[in-house]
């Protein structure tokens, strides 16, 4: 499988690693920027930025396995991330992830991201999204929603077109 990236992001890219003292400082960076290209970071992603960045592919794999925010599978137009930790657990986060799952016919039970077979949702549980005081909260895409009710829930959804 080939694997491109246009030349203007490597050329950002190239850009980005000459504000680090030490190229492998930029892994979290690069590892963004290429997500955020191709939705997520495929093997073929985590190899390049290691030739990138004189390392070998395993010191970039660690990175996309450790942090949560990296996604080595594609995702949907739309992702749906429910907080999970603490404040939003109390406040009913997972039945707002059963809900989400329970609507777009994805398992509620189900371990990671899932995503809608026509590939317009993902839904995945993360951890804490730094709105506790307002749980449950959940993000669509960028959007930050707070005090998630299920009609509210409902709402945003019927948004995503
Ligand atoms: S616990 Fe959910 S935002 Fe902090």
């Amino acid at each position: 499988m080939s694997f491109t990236v246009p030349a203007n992001l490597e050329a950002e890219i190239d850009e980005l690693i000459t504000h680090y003292p030490v190229k492998r400082s930029a892994s979290l960076m690069l590892l963004h920027a290429l997500q955020e290209h191709f939705g997520h970071i495929s093997t073929e992603a985590t190899v390049w930025i290691a030739k990138k960045l004189g390392l070998q592919p395993i010191n970039v794999h660690e990175l996309v396995t450790f942090y949560p925010m990296f996604r080595q599978q594609p995702a949907g137009k739309y992702v749906i991330k429910v907080c999970r930790t603490l404040s939003c657990a109390l406040g009913g986060s997972h039945k707002l992830h059963e809900h989400f799952c329970t609507k777009l016919g994805l398992d509620p039970h189900a371990h990671g991201l899932q995503t809608t077979k026509d590939g317009k949702f993902s839904v995945e549980f993360v951890e804490c999204l730094a709105g506790c005081g307002t749980a449950p909260v959940m993000m669509c895409n960028e959007d930050f929603h707070e005090g998630v009710s299920h009609a509210k829930a409902d709402e945003i959804l019927g948004k995503c077109k």
